[in-house]
């Protein structure tokens, strides 16, 4: 590599990890050096495919094991938006290593012979790595494991098939793919000028404070893109996938804290006994694949106006807790919103979690969230409401409502907060509040949806939680001709 474009790319830095249970120790390697481009142009593993290359179509899937807190987990990510320091100290198994030390097939790729879920072939390696992820982890809510898995010839009727027959197989004996034990460190991350993986957030808090024009690269489900397409330079950089002290869900009686490194794989079941709707939602985002990656902390720092958490958690009253070498500071989430492509963050500070109350018998649990894009599965919205009213003796004493894809922010509904308020909860309340829609927003048309498309849907929305809250199914999926 040319001597300049690798000082754009980052100075090289050491990665040691597993793959099909081999220790490798990747020297040499830019840091933004995808997993795939390293897997098919270094090693020859040209089983795991490059589709999209920007983890939208699976075709590039390989599994995950890590180990945290005792437990094994084995995880599906795209490889076309890992960078290889991503992976320090993890296990990747790609559809090579799905094979028995004979030869002998994996039960899904048995059944995808035996169902015909494969033609051209050419996603079918992305597919079984996804569905041999799926059958080690006993998942059997294929169309939810598949969704982040495209197929343009097949058709997904024979593919689910296939993973509903592997579902009723056990696990081979001789696929356990194996987790990385430090003893088995060889070289370990060599940090660099340019490159940095701390340990701990002091570690972050310490360097970004030196470095505030850094790249922060978490999930890298957006950042990945700023350089598989946006084809951009990111030096210096650094990895927050291994700060310990930032990926946990801690509840107390009337608060749960959520470290800005929790992905959204691991906040799914945490808040789906609180908040039912929040997790369905998360259900929607994405797929597995980028779930599995994806933090809270970078959907909220990227200040996107479509970001699908940010709605809910402003709906719900979050706090932003905000670190700093000099200290920290907290904010309601929606004042951190400023306007498009500004956030209320300060050269070297960074995002290390978010608060939400925690429902109880004085605080029930009345969030809805609604998310509109044009297809169910993997897609972003053209917008998102959440709705989150207090209801006493039948009138509005309370109302948080807060929408992604209306402005250039996710930004609360204000006017239609206060015409609500007070009154008594029913349709003639959402026909007060018919015209305040426009004080609060003034929607843009993109290839989303159009400005009267948005404002219509948001009207709806708030006529659909009302006909929630009186028994009237109006969900898509409870919703049959
Ligand atoms: C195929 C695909 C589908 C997607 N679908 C959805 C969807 O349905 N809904 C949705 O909301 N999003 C979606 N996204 C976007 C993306 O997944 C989210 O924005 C994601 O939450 C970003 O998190 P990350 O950890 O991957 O962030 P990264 O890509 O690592 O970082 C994103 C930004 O946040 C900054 N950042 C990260 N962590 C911190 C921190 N702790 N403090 C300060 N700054 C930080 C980074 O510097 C960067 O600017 C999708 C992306 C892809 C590729
Ligand atoms: S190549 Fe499409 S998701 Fe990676
Ligand atoms: S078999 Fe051709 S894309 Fe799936």
């Amino acid at each position: 590599m040319a001597r300049s474009a690798e000082k754009a790319a980052g100075n090289p830095m050491t990665t040691t990890f597993l793959l099909n249970g081999e220790t490798v120790t990747v020297d040499g390697q830019p840091p933004t050096r995808t997993l795939l481009d390293w897997l098919r142009d270094t090693r020859g593993l040209t089983g795991t495919k490059e589709g999209c290359n920007e983890g939208d179509c699976g075709a590039c899937s390989v599994m995950v094991t890590t180990s945290r807190n005792g437990e094994t987990l084995h995880r599906a990510f795209n490889a076309c938006i890992l960078f290889l320091p991503q992976l320090e100290g993890a296990s990747v198994t790609t559809v090579e290593g799905l094979t028995g030390p004979d030869g002998a097939l994996h039960p899904v790729q048995q059944s995808m012979i035996d169902h015909h879920g494969s033609q051209c072939g050419f996603c079918t390696p992305g597919f079984v790595v996804a569905m041999a992820t799926a059958h080690l982890n006993g998942a059997t809510d294929h169309d939810d494991q598949l969704a982040g898995n495209l197929c343009r010839c097949t058709g997904y009727a024979p593919i689910v098939r296939a993973a509903e027959a592997a579902a009723k197989q056990p696990v081979p004996d001789w696929f356990a793919p194996p987790v990385f034990d430090a003893g088995m460190t060889t070289a370990g991350t060599t940090d660099t000028a340019s490159a940095f993986r701390p340990a701990t957030k002091l570690e972050l808090a310490d360097w970004y404070a030196d470095n505030p024009d850094a790249t922060l690269i978490a999930g890298a489900t957006d950042v990945g893109l700023w350089v598989t397409k946006g084809l951009r330079a990111l030096s210096p950089m650094a990895f927050l996938n291994g700060i310990e002290d930032m990926r946990d869900i801690e509840a107390s009686d009337d608060t749960i804290r959520i470290g800005a490194g929790v992905t959204l794989a691991e906040l799914h079941p945490a808040i789906a006994p609180h908040y039912p709707d929040f997790a369905e939602l998360i259900r929607r985002y994405a797929s597995v694949q980028v779930r599995n990656a994806a933090t809270i902390g970078g959907n909220i720092a990227n200040g996107s106006p479509i970001g699908d958490c940010p709605p809910a958690l402003i709906a719900l009253g979050a706090t932003l807790h905000l670190a700093h070498r000099d200290g920290a500071r907290d904010l309601p989430l929606e004042d951190f919103f400023l306007e498009y492509g500004k956030q209320d963050r300060r050269p070297g500070e960074f995002v290390a979690g978010v608060s939400i109350p925690r429902p109880g018998a004085d605080r029930p649990d009345r969030l809805k969230c609604y998310k509109v894009s044009k297809r169910f599965d993997q897609d972003i919205s053209a917008l998102c409401g959440c709705f989150n009213l207090t209801i006493d003796e039948g009138r509005v004493t309370k109302a948080r409502i807060a929408f992604g894809g209306m402005a250039g922010i996710p930004k609360r509904a204000h006017a239609v907060e206060a015409v609500l308020s007070g009154q008594e909860w029913g349709p003639e309340a959402v026909a007060a509040a018919w015209d305040s829609w426009e004080k609060d927003f003034q929607p843009l048309s993109d290839m989303r949806a159009s400005a009267t498309y948005r404002m219509d849907a948001a009207r709806g929305l708030l006529t659909r939680y009302l006909l929630e809250d009186l028994g009237g199914a109006t969900r898509v999926l409870e919703v049959t001709p």
